[in-house]
């Protein structure tokens, strides 16, 4: 059975929406169907418009991406990528701010121009110009496709449970969740930034084409809440069941608790 017939049969469209279910085996999985939309996407349209995202699980698909610009199949001279959010508190040269995840992990081994890439900086004194002037950026771009991961508490980028689902770019205090969950980032949870500046759930509802993706029974709860779940800003992710084009890539294990 090759790669599409194992993803072919397990996709399904769920809830009262029009999310596309995937559920691969496991996280090679994962970032094998998610680097498939965006190699297609890149090959279509060379100018594409990104959102990416940091974390642990977009780790597998950046590889692939990379890969796919190793062997020439893609190139990345003309996309653009904006980023989801960025800690602050921290100088954007510090090993975990989210501006050296994305160099060491994808922008520095591809052939992007780094003119062509946002993520929003995190200088505190002038943090509420750098949200309304990212809010400008994306307003003037949309975002044709983007990854997202989500927290353990449902959050995604760093919209926490209670943030209104109207909100766009702004800098949010983290839960203690949260900051425990990237603790293992930074070697103590004292150590991990107590605010982010992120984009709100309106920029990351305006892109045309959403993935998520999780692995791992830590997130099951979250991705049952999100699929099956009231919308409700308790749980941000479910706000994504109100996406006309949402694509959730699964593996067995944060799929456990789905019917
Ligand atoms: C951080 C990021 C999110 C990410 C989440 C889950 O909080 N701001 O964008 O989705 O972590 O991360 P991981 O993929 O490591 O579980």
């Amino acid at each position: 059975m090759n790669i599409m017939a194992i993803y072919a049969s397990h996709s399904k469209i769920v809830n009262r929406c029009n999310m596309e279910l995937i559920i691969a085996k496991n996280y090679d999985e994962i970032s094998d169907k998610a680097s498939e939309i965006f190699i297609e996407l890149i090959k279509r349209n060379p100018e594409a418009k990104l959102g990416l995202a940091t974390g642990s699980s977009p780790l597998g698909l950046y590889q692939r991406l990379i890969q796919a610009y190793n062997k020439h199949e893609i190139s990345f001279k003309q996309i653009t990528t904006f980023n989801l959010d960025e800690y602050v508190g921290i100088s954007r040269n510090h090993p975990q701010s989210y501006f050296s995840f994305m160099n060491e992990n994808l922008f520095k081994h591809i052939d992007i121009d780094l003119d062509h890439v946002h993520l929003p900086d995190n200088d505190l004194s002038k943090i509420d110009t750098i949200a309304k002037d990212y809010n400008k950026l994306l307003r003037k771009n949309p975002i044709d496709l983007q990854v997202l991961g989500i927290g353990s508490n449902g959050h995604i980028g760093f919209n926490e449970p209670g943030t209104p689902l109207g909100n766009e770019t702004f800098v949010v205090e983290l839960d203690e969740q949260t900051r425990n969950d990237n603790s293992r980032f930074f070697g103590h949870v004292d150590l991990v930034p107590t605010h982010a500046i992120t984009m709100g759930i309106k920029n990351i509802m305006r892109a045309k084409h959403i993935i998520l993706i999780a692995s791992g029974k830590e997130k099951s709860d979250a991705i049952y809440q999100m699929l099956y779940g009231e919308v409700t800003t308790d749980l941000p992710a479910s706000v994504l069941q109100l996406h006309p084009n949402c694509t959730v890539i699964i593996d067995e294990e944060a799929a456990r608790l789905l019917p």
